[in-house]
Formats: C-alpha cells, structure tokens, sequence
C-alpha cells in the first residue's frame, strides 16, 4: 500500500477522510488493484497514483473532489480508458488520484415520449445503445470503442464516431448535464429542453474540455426513432476522388438516409484481413481504397435496398466504385462492419503505429488523403500509410504503421515528425488536427501551435475561472502546471 504524506502519497490525513467518505468498496489501494488505471489503452503512458477514488453518488464525489480540492490534490478523471490522446491517465509524480467513475453507472431517467435518457456518467456507451433499443428508442451515437467507453469519457471527448454524418457528435446528442465542479459544487442541469436560451450554454463548455473544467457525472441524451429499414454495401474504388463522388451521389439522392459514410483504405483492409479471425473480403479483389455505406430509416419499407443499387449502378457506369457487394443478411453486415471497426486492433496487433485524428472540409478528403500517402512514408521510408475514417464528416484517422525493419522505439522517434506533416497538411486544406479524440496529453504542444493567440488564451482563462489551482486533469489541453 501506497504510504500517506509527501512525496509519493497522500496529504498526511487525506487518505483517511477520503475512505470515511467513500467506503471500502470506493478506493482502491493495492496495487495490483489500481495497475489496469494506470496505463492508457494505446499503451503510450504509464503512471502512478496514490489510490483510484470510486465514488457510487454524485453525492460521494462532490464529497471526494471538495477534499481533494481543499488539500491541493490533482485529480485525472477516468472512465472506460480508452482515450486514444492518453487523457485519462495520471502522470509518474504519484501525486494525481485517479477518479473512476465507473461505479456511476445507473439509468436515472428514460422518457420515450420526449425521446431522452438521463444516464450516469459510469455507464458504458454499448449499454446506453441497449438500454435505448430495450425502450423501442434508438441512441445513434457508435463507433469502435463503444463496448469499453462510457458516457463521460464520450462526452468529455465530445466522442463522433461513424453516425456524425446524419446524427452529429456527442455535443449535438446532448440537452443537459450534472457536473461536478473543482471545488465540488454541483451544476445540476439535468434538463430535457430542446429551447433553453438561459445565458451561457454551460453544458458546451464541459463537452469536451477533457475533464480539466470538472467531472461531468450525468447526462440527458436525446434518443430517436429505431431504425426500421437499413442496407449496407462495401465498395472498392480506384481513387480517394471516386470515394467523395460517391458520397455526393447518396447525399443528393437522399441526405436522410445516410447513417454512415466510412472510409478504409486498401493497407487497413490488408493489416484487418491478415490480423483478425475470420475476416475475409467480400469482393472479387482487393482495391486501394474501400467506403462502407450505411443507409437507415426509421420507415419501414424506405426502399433503402432500392435506393442504395441504383445509386451503386450509376456509381459502376460512371466508372466511380470497381466493385461492390451488398449485406443479404444481417450476419453480413456485422462482418462488413467488422472489417472497418477492427482496423484500430489490427493495426495495433501489427506494430506501433504513429496516429492522427484529422478532421478537413469533406470537399478536401482526396486532396488529404493524396497528400499525407506521399509525405507520410518520405518521412519513415519503408512505412505505410494506414486510413480509416468517417468520410462522411471529413474525419479520417491518417496513420503510419512500424515497418518490419526498423523497432518500434526507433520508429516513434519519428512519430512528431510524421504528426507534424500530416497536421501542415490538414492545416492547409482548413482542417483541424483534433476531430474526434481529443488532444489529452499527446496533442498539448500542437494545441499551444494550432490554437495560439486569443483562442488559446481564453480557453486558458475559462480553466483558470474554474480552476485557478489547475487541479483537475492538469496534463491534458494545456502544458503541464509546474509540480505541486
Ligand atoms: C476509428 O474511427 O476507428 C477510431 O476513431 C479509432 C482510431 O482512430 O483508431
Ligand atoms: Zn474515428
């Protein structure tokens, strides 16, 4: 057990009335038991902590946080980990508590009539789906990691995903909010307006500020009609230009029915076929780039099928898709989707890997993907270019993978290097280097360059507002606060 008192532990005392306060089953001390809190999902930051704090109750936190708050403690907010910018993990001081908030997990509130559910900030994104398809709702927000991730890691990411196009991101999903503040003040917004102009839209500024403005412990999502027709089709196509065609000619034939517009390019495809079981191709060959399409209504009998073969038809004559195949059951699907949501984990099975979260007008997504495929390996000669992304919404995660002949240590000593060419690059086209995961801990120094001047200034004047002692989540946004 981790010793109370400077350096390495606790404020004599502290320890002691954040146990009376949360219970045996609310801290977690040995460390055996606090290992899997200390290292991010991508295996890039490993740090220490005296102790992980599990409150039950927004009650308990506000309790634990005011403690915390009042002994000059930092805290690092966490819920499933899987934070791909390292942005959940404390720093190697041991001097941050991590607080988890997976214990929070309840379903407060579901009204199928204002179409809301009023969840805890614990609870794991796959089971909101569940719980909203159990009510005859839908809850539209998916992507890969959405069977580990949990409400307030999605919202303080302002999590996208592959539904953005037609649903929008976490932001847009949201109508009210209960936070905890640093000091342990409770803003208890827990509204299911869709009109509120009350001043500042407070709920804004907590979505996605990481948890460096407070701890957001529930939220009132907004649900929608379940899908009640769907198809979907993967589709091989020669150009990333022919890719962008054919999303403008489902977009103009039916915006609405668009659910999802993915891309993957032809490596990811490859590192997925070779890496996961039981993938396999459904097209006669491979292609350097794939798009997955996703169609749904909440009508039943849309004519999505319909819709989805005579665009695809024009598409094949126009010469804009060299193939594609079409789910006949609902197995095909799953298998399809599979292809483009486990290229993460197969990328990840094949090395390390340099990652980038690009977001860019979705008119510049070809001119993107030409041009990081050409800098990317001039910097890592040898190394390939791995894309996948929402195509739909501009967001493509451009990323290179370790080549056989060199180690991983000496290839992610490239990895600012290769960052840097493709965020000139996204900055260029208009776009931003931060879409859809945050800039956690990884991205501190391209924030400080991208988001200089006023812009940055005043996201450090809301945190100082908040937090003048720069408590919570202090390595994450912004350049560490000196050691406390
Ligand atoms: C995805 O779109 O698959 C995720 O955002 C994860 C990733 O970039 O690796
Ligand atoms: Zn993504």
């Amino acid at each position: 057990m981790p010793e109370d008192g400077l350096p390495n532990g606790l404020p004599a005392g502290l320890r002691e009335r954040l146990r009376a306060c949360l219970g045996p089953k609310g801290m977690v001390e040995e460390a055996d038991d606090i290992a899997p809190h200390l290292s991010d999902w991508r295996g890039l930051y490993h740090g220490r902590t005296p102790c992980v704090l599990r409150p039950a109750s927004t009650a308990e936190l506000s309790a634990v946080v005011a403690l915390c708050h009042a002994a000059g403690v930092a805290m690092v907010p966490q819920g499933g980990n899987t934070s791909m910018s390292g942005g959940s993990v404390p720093d190697g001081s041991g001097r941050q508590v991590v607080v988890s908030l997976g214990r929070m997990n309840r379903l407060r509130a579901l009204d199928p009539v204002d179409m809301t559910m009023t969840v805890e900030a614990g609870m794991v994104v796959r089971r909101v789906q569940e719980l909203a398809a159990e009510a005859g709702c839908q809850f539209p927000l998916a992507f890969g990691g959405d069977g580990t991730a949990m409400v307030g890691g999605m919202l303080s990411t302002n999590a996208g995903g592959n539904t953005t196009v037609r649903y929008g991101n976490a932001r847009e999903l949201t109508l009210g909010l209960e936070v905890v503040l640093p000091d342990g003040q409770v803003i208890d917004a827990l509204r299911q307006l869709r009109k509120d102009n009350t001043g500042y839209a407070l709920r804004q500024l907590f979505i996605g500020a990481e948890g460096t403005l407070g701890f957001i412990t529930a939220a009132v999502l907004r649900l929608f009609p379940p899908v009640r027709d769907k198809a979907l089709a993967l589709c091989a196509v020669q150009e990333p230009e022919a890719a962008l065609a054919l999303f403008r000619r489902f977009r103009d034939r039916d915006e609405t029915a668009l659910r999802a517009f993915e891309y993957i390019s032809g490596s990811a495809m490859r590192l997925v076929l070779e890496g996961i079981e039981g993938a396999s191709l459904p097209l006669a060959s491979p292609a350097p780039h794939y798009v997955l399409i996703d169609l749904a209504a909440s009508r039943p009998q849309a004519g999505l099928r319909e819709l989805l073969e005579g665009v695809l038809e024009e598409a094949l004559e126009a010469g804009e898709v060299a193939d594609a195949v079409i789910a006949e059951s609902e197995a095909q699907r799953q298998a399809i989707w599979r292809l483009r949501e486990e290229a993460p984990e197969a990328q990840r099975r094949a090395g390390a890997s340099v990652k980038s979260d690009v977001s860019v007008p979705v008119s510049r997504v070809p001119e993107l993907i030409r041009r990081c495929f050409e800098a990317m390996p001039a910097i890592v000669p040898g190394a390939e270019p791995v894309a996948i992304g929402h195509l739909g919404d501009g967001n493509i995660h451009m990323n290179l993978q370790q080549p056989a002949h060199l180690s991983a240590e000496a290839f992610m000593a490239h990895g600012e290097a290769v960052m840097n060419a493709v965020n000139e690059i996204t900055g260029a086209l208009g776009g931003s280097f931060s879409a859809e995961h945050g800039v956690g801990r990884i991205k501190v120094k391209t924030l400080a360059k991208w988001r200089g001047g006023a812009e940055l200034e005043t996201m450090r004047r809301i945190r100082a507002a908040l937090d003048p002692a720069g408590l919570m989540n202090p390595d994450v946004l912004f350049a560490p606060a000196p050691r406390r």
